[in-house]
């Protein structure tokens, strides 16, 4: 069933786990995160980013989403991923998205809490959940590229004036964590977000997770985080397993038995990230 963002978090930020949310942009996707999902009885995001939707075109991902949430037998949002204009917030909302986050961090404490009242206002008023983000997380996502100078902790003072003026659903916090494949080890700072957490008291969501290790993830739940950002690590599973596939199979044509196995690799990555997150068994 499809449902909002908030009433997946809620129960998470409640009962101390995370959900995962993972970036679709083609019907594969969808149905292993959908297929993972149903598997271990989890809830989960669906979620599409600025990029996905220029590359499916929203009308296809809205469709493929809502269908995926009205057959699965487990709670599913579909959530628009750092949207910055206002009218593709409109647009994800009038096509049924149950959840959009406004990533306003490229401005300043007063101007992203303007931007991002003016989302709340209007997705609240048509039971919309709604993400905004304090903060800079680092690296590239998509059209979004913050250098790693310009990134910037979330400061607990500010996250706890901009809920409060705000009345945000969730909070992408950056503590230490950022887009696309990591150099060396990511290096979590847990004392921030447990005084976030103690501060604010609402679900938090931790983005550029793909290639965080395991205990880091485990540690980041404990102390708050209730939605966790995967992308990269199934794109690196969806490459892999076509990279396979055509190194052992060079004369294969057929789109159906070169996107299976990678199907295939995607679902079992969501699964042991469910695992990880402690949503397995929560739908
Ligand atoms: O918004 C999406 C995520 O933050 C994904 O980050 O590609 O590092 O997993 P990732
Ligand atoms: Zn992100």
């Amino acid at each position: 069933m499809l449902v909002t963002g908030i009433e997946i978090l809620r129960h998470a930020h409640e009962n101390n786990y995370a959900v995962g949310a993972f970036n679709v942009n083609n019907m594969e996707i969808v149905q292993a995160i959908i297929e993972a999902a149903e598997e271990t009885n989890s809830p989960v995001i669906l979620q599409a980013s600025q990029g996905g939707l220029k590359y499916a075109g929203v009308e296809y991902i809205a469709a493929l989403g809502k269908l995926a949430a009205h057959k699965a037998k487990v709670p599913v949002a579909l959530h628009l991923d750092h949207g910055t204009d206002f009218q593709q917030i409109m647009l994800c909302i009038r096509h049924g998205f149950s959840s959009v986050m406004i990533d306003g961090s490229k401005y300043g404490l007063e101007e992203n809490i303007a931007i991002t009242k003016k989302v709340i206002e209007v997705a609240h008023a048509v039971g919309v959940s709604v993400e905004a983000e304090l903060g800079k997380i680092g690296g590239t996502e998509d059209d979004i590229v913050v250098d790693e100078r310009e990134a910037t902790f979330t400061d607990p003072k500010e996250a706890k004036i901009f809920v409060d003026e705000t009345n945000v659903d969730y909070l992408a916090v950056a503590v230490g964590t950022a887009h696309g494949v990591y150099k060396g080890e990511p290096e979590l700072d847990f004392d921030r977000i447990k005084t976030i957490k103690e501060m604010v008291n609402i679900p938090l969501v931790l983005h550029g997770s793909s290639g965080v290790p395991d205990e880091s993830i485990k540690r980041a739940v404990s102390l708050g985080i209730n939605k966790i950002n995967i992308d990269t690590d199934l794109r690196i599973a969806f490459a892999t397993a076509i990279k396979d596939f055509l190194a052992d199979n060079p004369d294969n044509i057929d789109p159906r038995k070169i996107l299976g196995p990678a199907k295939k690799a995607m679902k079992e990555v969501i699964k042991k990230k469910m695992e990880l997150f402690g949503s397995v068994g929560r739908a």
